[in-house]
């Protein structure tokens, strides 16, 4: 089968690194893919978002299966666009894929269907939202409704960093429309864990569990960002919490998608609260995570296109979905300067003398003019493993990090430790 992957970060090379292992794929072509990507199938320029060039592609190249990476193609509705000409496609339709595309709708759909979440309030103007953070103690949660890749949730300690990030996003709207609308939400404590299930509507089987590192600084420090490095299992996750998240999370979760008939078939990544016995949905992503993806992929036994075609056709139940006993980690090298700014267009040097186990995923990296590979985003590389401990792989991963080089490379030290 010739199936096509949107998107060129991270989790779009793990996606297809999973196809390239399937005895029934026979190309594998990505828009717009990354040098990562061009070692195991064919990258096409061109933009994720331009769904009607996506659209002539798949026709043109008799593209037999789509899956769609990132979620702003989903939240402009190609799943029903490819869907209506024929494609099967993996990834939630338009309407389901609000569940990411905005907070308030998210938190609705929550409150409607008795999802455990944090308590919080929609606001529609700056002189709303300072009135509304009386309601609040503090740390506060300030939160843009629309997509900001990644930048539009700010943890406020006090009132001045509260009216702030209302005055930044809803006045200055350094976020552009995303923060038309904003939701002030409850400080939630405790651990989080990322819960990636794959689900067709009828059937939701959760992937592995993941732990995601989502500050650039070591010991959890400094801004947000996409996220410095996974590891799979949560190592943090207690198996007896594991097992109440089908009763409290999930069974509400498809009840709901039902009554509000959402036709969901992809992935749903389910960001969670734990605080003790305690536990929260954060977020819902419409997508899998990046870089949660490149630990859990790695761990996958099962054909990914059985499961990708299972999802599309609502036979989930048919496909048993087997897991590696090994655990895997992802170490996330960055451009020095990321989440803020940085430079690109680094030389990358070594990228070939790493350990035999070691698996590079590309996100940010590019060709430049005499075929080298170079710098070209804030998530430069993912460095990935698998090992029968966390010890083993932080120090295989650890060890391709200091070989492989570029002008400002930057990684946290403490992946899978805290
Ligand atoms: P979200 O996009 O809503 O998951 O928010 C991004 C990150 O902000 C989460 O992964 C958490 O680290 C943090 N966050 C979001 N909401 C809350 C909350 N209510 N309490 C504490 N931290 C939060
Ligand atoms: N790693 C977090 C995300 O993909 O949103």
């Amino acid at each position: 089968m010739k199936v096509l992957v949107i998107g060129g970060g991270g989790r779009e090379h793990a996606i297809a690194y999973a196809l390239s292992k399937s005895k029934r794929v026979s190309e594998i072509h990505a828009i717009p893919g990354n040098p990562g990507i061009a070692q195991i199938g064919t990258c096409h320029p061109g933009s994720v978002t331009d769904i009607e060039a996506i659209k002539q592609f798949v026709k043109e190249n008799h593209i037999d299966f789509t899956v769609i990476g990132p979620e702003d193609p989903l939240c402009l509705g190609m799943a029903d666009e490819l869907t209506a000409i024929g494609c099967p496609v993996f990834g939630p339709q338009k309407k389901a894929a609000q569940l990411e595309g905005s907070k308030a709708f998210s938190k609705e759909f929550m409150m409607r269907h008795h999802i455990p979440t944090a308590a919080y309030k929609e606001v529609n103007s700056y002189d709303e939202a300072v009135l509304a953070l009386d309601e609040f103690s503090y740390p506060v949660v300030v939160k843009a409704d629309g997509l900001a890749a990644g930048k539009g949730v700010v943890i406020c300690e006090n009132h001045e960093e509260a009216i702030q990030a209302l005055k930044d996003i809803m006045e200055t709207k350094t976020l552009g429309e995303a923060g038309s609308k904003v939701v002030i939400e409850e400080f939630l404590k405790g651990f989080e864990c990322s819960l990636l299930c794959f689900t067709d509507g009828e059937t939701i089987v959760p992937m592995v569990s993941a732990k995601d590192h989502k500050q650039v600084f070591d010991g959890n420090k400094g801004p947000n960002t996409g996220g410095m490095g996974t590891f799979s299992p949560n190592p943090f996750l207690p198996k007896e919490i594991e097992e109440t998240f089908q009763e409290k999370i999930l069974d509400p979760f498809m009840k709901g998608l039902k009554a509000d008939q959402m036709d969901y078939r992809g992935v749903v990544f389910i960001g969670l609260m734990i605080d003790g016995q305690d536990v929260k949905v954060l977020e819902f992503n419409v997508r899998f995570g990046d870089p949660e993806t490149q630990s859990i992929l790695l761990r996958l036994e099962t054909d990914i296109l059985d499961i990708f075609e299972a999802v599309s056709k609502r036979k989930l139940n048919t496909v048993n979905i087997q897991w590696k006993k090994e655990s895997a980690g992802c170490l996330v090298l960055a451009s020095g300067g990321y989440p803020g700014s940085y430079e690109k267009g680094k030389l990358i040097e070594h990228l070939d003398e790493v350990a035999e186990d070691i698996i590079i995923f590309h996100a940010g990296t590019a060709f430049d003019d005499q075929h080298h590979v170079v710098t070209n985003g804030g998530r430069v590389l993912n460095i990935c493993a698998l090992g029968s401990s966390l010890e083993e792989i932080r120090e295989k991963i650890y060890a391709a990090a200091k070989v492989i080089d570029f002008d400002g490379k930057y990684y946290r030290n403490d992946i899978g430790l805290i």
